[in-house]
């Protein structure tokens, strides 16, 4: 096992640091910008269904329901289809409406969830097609499919899911962006921008895990916290979600993740000097508003811990703690602020002296209904 961990404390903390490569390799083949390129070979086969879709639907659980969030923004912004996320329990239990029209694409690094693979024997059942994004080749959701991609992210051990979910999440990037080109959405410019900009993500996550050292030495000032709230608007809505799920995985710190507007409509109410809020603001747009945002807490003596683009000052000015990621296109930004947070998680459960890669009570795979 020492030597599967390559050095690492933690199978976690080398997921965490394989992320360049890993991007790369879902990447790989898929995408050029001298060609200005962009396919999946799984979506081409049945390219006529996905440009004719009346609606997508995606369901996962888990993380993989988080990155499914962020492919729904990524498809609705970039190529224009209506797509609805469901977590997959419960999807399947209320009578969902499908018809042929509708795609339904089940994300899932095991291929093995039980709730996913019946919402998609449901899906197949009522004449939808059904599109996988897997990590584990060969599993069950992968067979049953009609088509798919992997996101080629090689075995993930730690319970918590990090590379797994950058892979899902390099997937629909791809997804997005090659459905936009046929369907011209976007410019051909923004398309250019947006693909050269994805092929640069491995380098800037590199950059970012070179900030490890004061990512923990902001973990070993929170740790103490018994709650945590993520803050996130648009593309770091659902990074924020998924930042208060790492570190309830691990560290079993009660957390919760919010978009940054519907704070003032509850838990601005628990905002005080020992509640640390998150706050992802790596975003172009509503920037002032995210500020406003953070404002409140401050006022209110909330610790934020800011995740923002290099450079920024107007929440680095009233932050407690900053981290400052590398900038890129919005539409791309989940790739690169999520990192902090996976790191943030495990060196906080590391702190707490957790068990990082079989937290108490959760599976890797959950294959009970
Ligand atoms: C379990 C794991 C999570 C994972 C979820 C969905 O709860 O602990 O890390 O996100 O299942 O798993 P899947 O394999 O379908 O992505």
């Amino acid at each position: 096992e020492a030597l599967e961990k390559e050095g690492y404390d933690h199978f976690m903390l080398k997921e965490i640091y394989e992320q360049p490569r890993t991007i790369r390799d879902a990447m790989r083949g898929r995408i050029s910008s001298k060609e200005s390129r962009v396919a999946l070979r799984g979506m081409e086969e049945f390219a006529n269904r996905f440009v004719r879709a009346n609606r997508i639907i995606i369901v996962a659980c888990g993380t993989s329901y988080h990155s499914g969030l962020i492919g729904e923004y990524l498809i609705e912004d970039l190529a224009r289809i209506p797509v609805e996320v469901e977590y997959a329990s419960e999807f399947r239990y209320r009578n969902p409406i499908l018809s042929e029209g509708d795609i339904v694409i089940a994300l899932s690094q095991s291929g093995e969830t039980a709730d996913t693979l019946a919402a998609l024997e449901l899906a197949k059942k009522k004449g939808a097609m059904i599109y996988g994004i897997v990590n584990a080749v060969g599993s069950s959701i992968a067979r049953l499919t009609d088509a798919g991609s992997y996101i080629h992210a090689g075995p993930e051990i730690g319970v918590a899911s990090t590379k797994a979910f950058t892979g899902q999440v390099t997937v629909l990037t791809l997804l997005a962006l090659s459905l936009a080109r046929k369907l011209s959405t976007i410019s051909n410019t923004y398309f250019q921008t947006l693909v050269r900009e994805l092929e640069l993500i491995p380098e800037k996550v590199e950059e970012i895990l070179k900030e490890n050292d004061h990512i923990k030495y902001i973990a070993g000032e929170v740790k103490d916290h018994h709650n945590a709230l993520y803050l996130g608007r648009g593309y770091n809505f659902p990074v924020a979600l998924e930042g208060a799920l790492k570190l309830k995985e691990i560290s079993y710190v009660h957390a919760e993740g919010y978009p940054a507007a519907e704070m003032k409509h509850g838990p601005i109410a628990l905002i005080d000097e020992n509640m640390p809020v998150y706050v992802t603001a790596t975003n172009k747009s509503a920037y002032d508003k995210i500020v406003s945002n953070v404002q409140e807490v401050v006022a209110r003596k909330g610790r934020v811990i800011a995740i923002v683009n290099k450079g920024e000052k107007a929440i680095a000015g009233i932050a407690d703690h900053v981290i400052e990621i590398p900038s890129t296109e919005e539409p791309l930004t989940p790739l690169l602020s999520v990192i902090p947070m996976q790191l943030l998680s495990y060196h906080v459960a590391v702190e707490l002296g957790k068990n990082v890669d079989q937290p108490r009570n959760l599976a890797k795979s959950v294959t009970v209904e």
